[in-house]
């Protein structure tokens, strides 16, 4: 069935950190047990957000999310998640040939 605009959270068992396999759940755990000061820090998470970087922004926000007292939600489809991951990576490699 054809999606109708509406948003869909992201499920606990889907990954944020694609490159790690790290799922929402591990890092919503990780956040509440270790209250990590920076959001840099989730990189101890299973090396979350060390490989291609685009699931910075996302821990970034899982981060300010539970600081502020709030739901760590992600309101954005997986599978678009995904698929914007492979588009961003395949620019970055691009880049990277230009550059290299
Ligand atoms: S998706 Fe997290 S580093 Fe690539």
């Amino acid at each position: 069935m054809p999606s109708l605009g509406v948003k869909k959270s992201m499920d606990k068992n889907e990954n944020v950190c694609v490159c790690h396999r790290v799922s929402l759940g591990k890092i919503q755990s990780y956040i509440v047990r270790e209250e990590p000061k920076v959001a840099s820090q989730l990189s101890n998470c299973l090396d979350s957000g060390t490989s291609c970087g685009w699931c910075i922004p996302f821990l970034k926000k899982l981060h300010k999310l539970h600081s502020e007292g709030m739901e760590m939600d992600l309101n954005i489809d997986h599978e678009k998640y995904t698929e914007r991951r492979d588009a961003y990576k395949q620019r970055k490699c691009t880049h990277e040939d230009a550059d290299g």
